[in-house]
This record gives C-alpha cells, sequence and structure tokens, in this order.
C-alpha cells in the first residue's frame, strides 16, 4: 500500500517472506549502495542475516550496528555512538539507515536518519506488532531523556516500510498482546467495524486464515494511522491528537513504574481505561461504551486496573512530565471530548 501525505510518499509492504524481498524492494526506491542495519543485540541474532542476505544479493553494502534491547537505550548517547560507528564505516551523504526492531530501534534508528549528514533515508523493518501498526508509521522518530519520554526527536517520514508477518512467530506473547493496544485504541477513534472483528478475533495466525486476518488487520491500522499523520503531519493542529487516546495517563503510568512495571501498550490499556472514566464524569460517555472497551482490552490480556500497591501518587507528579502540559493546561480533557465524539456510534 501507498502512503501519503502533503509532502512525502512511500511504500508500505505486509505479507509473509517480505525481507527475503528486501534488497529487491529497496533498489526500487534508493539509490545509495551503503547502508547501516540499526538493531538490537536480541533482533539481530534473529533476523539480522536474513536483511543482510538480501541486501548483499542486491549489491547493497550494508553495515550492522547493534545496541542493547530495550527503552532504556532509546537515549542520545546511544544515537550519537550509533552516528560515530557509521563515520567509522564510511557512511556518507548517499547511505540510507534501516531500523529493523520494534519501536524503540524504529524511533532511534529513524533519528539518526533525521540528523545524519543533516537527513538521509529510513527504512523501517518493524519486528513488533506494536511497530507495524504504530510506531513505523507517521514519521515521529527521537529519544528519551532523564526528563522524559521522546523529549528530543524530529520528524523524519520513511521512505520504505516492510512489514514481513514471519518474525512476529518468535514474538512473545505478552509483546504481542500490547500491539493490540494500539490496535484497540484506532478501533475507539477510528473505526467501529474494526472494533467489532476484535470482539470476535481468534490468536491463530499460524493458519492461512489468521496470517490473512492478521495481514488485513495490520494494512488498516496503517491507512487509519496514516490518513490522521496526513492531515496533520506535525502535531500541531490538534488533529493527530487523537492518536493519544489512552497516552496522557498511560505515559504517566510508564513513568511511575519506573518503565519496568508496564509494557508501553499495557500502560496505554490503562491509559484508554482512565480516558473512558474521566470521559464519562465530563463528557458523556455512556457506561456500556467503557465496559465494551474494557471487555475488549482485556480479551487480549491487557491489564484494566492497577495493582492494589501501585504508587499512584507517582502518576500525579508523572502528569507534569508530560509534553502535552501546556501552559498548565493539561490536554487530557480534550483526549475525553475526542473520545465522545468518535464513540457516540459504538
Ligand atoms: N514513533 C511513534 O510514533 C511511536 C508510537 C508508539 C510507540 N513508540 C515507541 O515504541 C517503543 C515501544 O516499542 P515496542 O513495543 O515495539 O518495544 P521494543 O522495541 O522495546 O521491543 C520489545 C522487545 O521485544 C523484542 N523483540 C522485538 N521484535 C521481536 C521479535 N520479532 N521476536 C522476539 N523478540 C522481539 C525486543 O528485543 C525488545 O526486547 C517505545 O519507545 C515507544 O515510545 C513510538
Ligand atoms: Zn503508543
Amino acid at each position: 500500500m501507498e502512503i501519503r501525505g502533503a509532502r512525502y510518499h512511500y511504500p508500505a509492504l505486509v505479507g509473509s517472506g517480505l525481507i527475503r524481498q528486501l534488497g529487491n524492494q529497496a533498489r526500487k526506491f534508493l539509490a545509495g549502495k551503503t547502508c547501516a542495519i540499526i538493531s538490537d543485540d536480541k533482533i539481530a541474532a534473529l533476523f539480522a542475516n536474513r536483511v543482510q542476505k538480501s541486501l548483499t544479493s542486491a549489491d547493497f553494502r550494508p553495515t550492522l550496528i547493534t545496541i542493547p534491547p530495550g527503552e532504556k537505550w532509546k537515549t542520545l548517547e546511544q544515537a550519537g555512538e550509533i552516528c560515530d560507528r557509521m563515520i567509522a564505516a564510511g557512511l556518507d551523504r548517499q547511505s540510507f539507515v534501516i531500523g529493523l526492531g520494534g519501536g524503540v530501534i524504529g524511533d532511534i534508528s529513524g533519528f539518526v536518519a533525521a540528523i545524519y549528514h543533516r537527513g538521509i533515508p529510513h527504512v523501517q523493518i518493524p519486528t513488533t506488532l506494536l511497530a507495524m501498526v504504530d510506531s513505523s508509521i507517521g514519521g515521529k522518530a527521537g529519544v528519551d531523556t532523564r526528563a522524559g519520554k521522546n523529549l528530543i526527536g524530529a520528524f523524519h517520514q520513511p521512505s520504505l516500510v516492510i512489514d514481513d508477518l514471519d518474525v512476529l512467530k518468535t514474538l512473545p506473547r505478552r509483546e504481542l498482546n500490547q500491539g493490540f493496544a494500539e490496535i484497540i485504541k484506532h478501533a475507539v477513534i477510528a473505526d467501529a467495524t474494526m472494533f467489532r472483528t476484535l470482539e470476535s478475533w481468534k490468536a491463530s495466525s499460524g493458519s492461512a486464515s489468521g496470517a490473512l486476518a492478521l495481514q488485513s488487520l495490520i494494512k488498516r491500522n496503517i491507512e487509519i494511522k496514516s490518513q490522521i499523520v496526513a492531515k496533520d503531519e506535525r502535531d500541531r493542529t490538534g488533529e493527530r491528537a487523537v492518536l493519544n487516546l489512552g497516552h496522557t495517563i498511560g505515559h504517566a503510568i510508564e513513568r511511575a513504574g519506573n518503565y519496568s512495571k508496564f509494557l508501553h501498550g499495557e500502560a496505554v490499556s490503562l491509559g484508554i481505561v482512565a480516558a473512558c472514566t474521566i470521559s464519562i464524569r465530563k463528557a458523556g460517555l455512556l457506561r456500556n461504551q467503557r465496559d465494551a472497551i474494557v471487555q475488549l482490552l482485556q480479551r487480549f490480556e491487557l491489564p484494566t486496573c492497577l495493582p492494589k500497591n501501585f504508587p499512584r501518587k507517582k502518576i500525579f507528579d508523572a502528569l507534569k512530565f508530560d509534553k502535552k502540559f501546556e501552559s498548565g493546561k493539561n490536554m487530557l480533557w480534550r483526549e475525553a471530548g475526542i473520545q465522545l465524539h468518535f464513540l457516540s456510534y459504538l
């Protein structure tokens, strides 16, 4: 499928066995011969060989650069080190960057692509469901600082996105489920039919029909996200803010749990439930609509209430670090309002 915005367009391919075709696909869209494959150690051990082989057989010269897995490595220091290694490997303005991994790698590799020689092309090969349906689309790239997540970054649209469904076979179940939090978010804000499809979703990607269902689900999510992004590429007009559903509180919960208690999608699940509760109070959301959303999140084994001993005060403290905490007025109410608008047809 083709992703289009006012100033960019790029293909996003979704299917099985696509890594094998990477070299040929890259040939069509990228002029340079040299590239960096940026990945984490765990993912590189699984897929880097396949990626390198496909590239070299199409005459590219790839350099593999890995960092340790996990959010705590999505930093400016790591981005700097990656750049140094790219310089040492002789990569120049004609080179391009491939991000092979989940959202962490997608974000840091996109950031490196945005700043290296003032910007070189970026290819996304997402390896988590979350990265396929969300972070690889939309051009937001960046790193975390001690003060908060994604505080330093750039907008840099990819030149090519390759979603090879085969890579999901090794993804742990908890990681797969957290991807569904973003999928459910998309359903709530934009697609009631997808919401119903998810209510009877069977996790059977091993079968041919299961793989087809997953393929079309991923495509639909890419479509939803890219259409919203196209209306507000730089997150300025407020239209892209619908994608923040569950994220204001979700990010605060992630932070309050020191980024180790909950995965991003799990925190978003809790954030969606919180946003629903606010919507009931502030914006007239019906209880049965909230209940349907909670049940759907639970169907994918996502948390919908905080553990009893979770430090709740820390969540409120963490809210202050939110980028959306604009002139003292938190965007939560805005999220709640948006939600009412889109939920009225559920
Ligand atoms: N740019 C955006 O628009 C955007 C949107 C949403 C989230 N994000 C970012 O995405 C990040 C979260 O991404 P994530 O959930 O993909 O986490 P992640 O990148 O940390 O990956 C999760 C874990 O799964 C492992 N893994 C990845 N693919 C695997 C596979 N196929 N098989 C086995 N193990 C695999 C990784 O090594 C890692 O340990 C956060 O940093 C978040 O801020 C960005
Ligand atoms: Zn998210």
